[in-house]
């Protein structure tokens, strides 16, 4: 059937913006429904032990933990390329593990323990993970190698725990260091240089094993 194009025609969006439209406009200034809509945001207070130091800061409680590191701490060194867990730029070690920094709001980690890639070397020493990149060339412009770093440690870590991966044989197994099980294990951390077969040899070297 064909639409009749003299009788205006709205649909649910339409009346939902209208009817926002017209509560703007009819709003008083100063009135309560303005205030709240400019009310101030909720902050809170968040112990961090970063690197070894005990950071103790007041942040918007919608602050993640990759926006506290790197505005409120200046630890520029973890980055933020995609700011939605797709990318693993803003891996660091929270209590040992890894984590995706972006998806983590600050206030959901009270005490915890944070590493960033700043925190893995010491002023002499680079954290051997660290060296091996330089070694097998493990990056190329930088800028996801402090996530790819992060995540390597915690990646090692986790097959010495035990922990079986989508690339596991054998579910209750113990994880043997595998250029499949690194590669699979390192897939939330993305490199647009194509940095990944030197990544997983810098791994092995690590891990002290041919792959
Ligand atoms: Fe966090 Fe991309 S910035 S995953
Ligand atoms: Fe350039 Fe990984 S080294 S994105």
């Amino acid at each position: 059937m064909d639409n009749d194009f003299t009788q205006p025609t709205l649909n649910r969006r339409d009346l939902l913006i209208a009817g926002a439209a017209s509560a703007a406009v009819t709003l008083p200034a100063g009135s309560a429904a303005q205030g709240a809509a400019e009310a101030a945001p909720a902050m809170a207070s968040v112990t961090l032990e970063v690197n070894g130091r005990s950071e103790t800061l007041q942040c918007d409680t919608r602050t993640t933990l990759l926006d506290v590191l790197r505005e409120h701490l200046h630890l520029t060194g973890t980055k933020k390329g995609c700011d939605q867990g797709q990318c693993g730029a803003c891996t660091v070690l929270v209590n040992g593990r890894r984590v995706v920094s972006c998806l983590t709001l600050a206030v959901m980690q009270p005490g915890a323990k944070v590493t960033t890639v700043e925190g893995l070397s010491t002023t002499r020493r680079l954290h051997p993970m660290q060296a091996a990149f330089v070694k097998h060339d493990g990056y190329q412009c930088g800028y996801c190698t402090p996530g790819q770093i992060c995540s390597a440690v915690g990646v090692l870590d986790e097959i010495k725990r035990g922990v079986p991966s989508h690339a596991s044989k054998d579910l209750a197994a113990r994880p043997v260091v595998s250029a499949a099980e690194l590669r699979e294990r390192m897939s939330g951390n993305i490199c647009r240089c194509g940095a990944y077969s030197n990544i997983v040899d810098a791994m092995a070297e690590v891990a002290g094993v041919r792959v």
